[in-house]
């Protein structure tokens, strides 16, 4: 390794997106995503024995397209996400990993996707363990497809979770209720696009969970809300729709994490997660909170990226967090 200068290729594949990226200095060098979505557009939704097929073919030249010009024996250590996600797509990555590292006698980080999600909130700052001891005590919030979730940071790399949906992600109430109105798979863009044509204050769904004395969310309840609502008004305004639903679900968000961060005195709110990259969601926790500092993961690192576990095996390499091929395995349930 060359003087305060480290490489790091980060390798993603928890999900649908085969992904690989290198960071250099704390800096996206290369940010590659070999998206399986057009497979999963065809069935409504993620087959999981589809995308571990897929993140077969795809990995090697996705590694290869973020290295670039760099050789495999350039790099200072290997960052890949151990979970969560599904085991038939988490152990292309890890195996891949694993492989290389062992091949190449290089150190190895195992990352929680979820870290990967709020840590790219940091993608733009000094990252070091230094700055991020600045902005603590911290809350994070992971709005995506699969999670939603709250955890108080502390101390670096240490997180409590204080928080989380008990039955739907948010991701998953826009993924199902954009299905509701007709709308393409992924739902949240397409629904959150539409949503811009409607007025946000058409309907008063349910913003399940709200008045309730904890950290936790609800969404099923709302998806329920709305299929009974276009069953009995099936000419309602799908913008007008739209747009209400998107601010039932960015009010929750925007008033539980307002809250918590209140509660527990912290100085700085991250946000991360696919979720994140809704426009409504972004502008209303800039408005909503002048107490606390916001720092938001740039729109192309809010869905899945391999650029987010770099930037978060980066911040863990200088802190001389790193493992050995031998202890890295796949966890579809990894906890924070
Ligand atoms: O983080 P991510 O890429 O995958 C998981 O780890 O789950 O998040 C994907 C989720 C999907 O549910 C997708 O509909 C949602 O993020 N999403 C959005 C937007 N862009 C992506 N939801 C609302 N508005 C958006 N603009
Ligand atoms: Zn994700």
């Amino acid at each position: 390794m060359k003087p305060g200068i480290a490489t790091i290729l980060g390798i993603e594949t928890s999900c649908d997106e085969t992904a690989a990226s290198v960071v250099v200095d704390g800096k996206i060098i290369s940010n590659i995503i070999g998206s399986s979505e057009g497979l999963h557009a065809k069935t409504g939704g993620i087959v999981p024995e589809v995308a571990a097929r897929a993140h077969v073919e795809k990995i090697i030249p996705v590694i290869q397209e973020a290295l670039g010009n760099r050789k495999l024996e350039d790099i200072d250590a290997i960052a890949v996400t151990t979970g969560p996600g599904l085991f038939g797509s988490l152990i292309i990555g890890t195996e891949t990993a694993k492989t290389l590292a062992y091949m190449f006698k290089k150190p190895i980080i195992g990352i929680n996707h979820l870290e990967g999600h709020f840590l790219s909130a940091l993608a733009d700052k000094p990252l070091t363990t230094n700055y991020y001891t600045t902005i603590l005590p911290a809350l994070a919030l992971i709005v995506s497809g699969g999670h939603t979730e709250l955890l108080l940071i502390k101390k670096p790399f240490e997180y409590k979770v204080i928080g989380r949906t008990r039955d739907d992600a948010a991701g998953e109430a826009f993924d199902k209720i954009a299905k509701l109105l007709g709308l393409p798979y992924p739902g949240g863009p397409h629904l959150s696009q539409l949503a811009k044509e409607g007025n946000s204050k058409a309907f008063d769904f349910p913003r399940g969970m709200s008045g309730e004395d904890n950290f936790d969310f609800s969404f099923s309840g709302l998806k329920t809300a709305v299929l009974y609502f276009l069953r009995k008004y099936p000419k309602a305004n799908k913008a007008d729709v739209a747009a209400s639903v998107q601010e039932a679900i960015v009010d929750v968000l925007v008033k539980k994490a307002t809250r918590a961060a209140g509660y527990f005195g912290v100085k700085t709110i991250l946000l991360g997660g696919g979720v994140v990259a809704n426009e409504h969601l972004r502008s209303r926790f800039i408005i909503h909170n002048s107490l606390f500092k916001i720092l938001i993961a740039p729109p192309a690192l809010t869905t899945d990226n391999a650029a987010m576990i770099a930037l978060a095996g980066y911040l863990r390499f200088m802190a001389g967090k790193t493992d050995s091929w031998y202890n890295i395995k796949a966890n579809p349930n990894l906890k924070l």
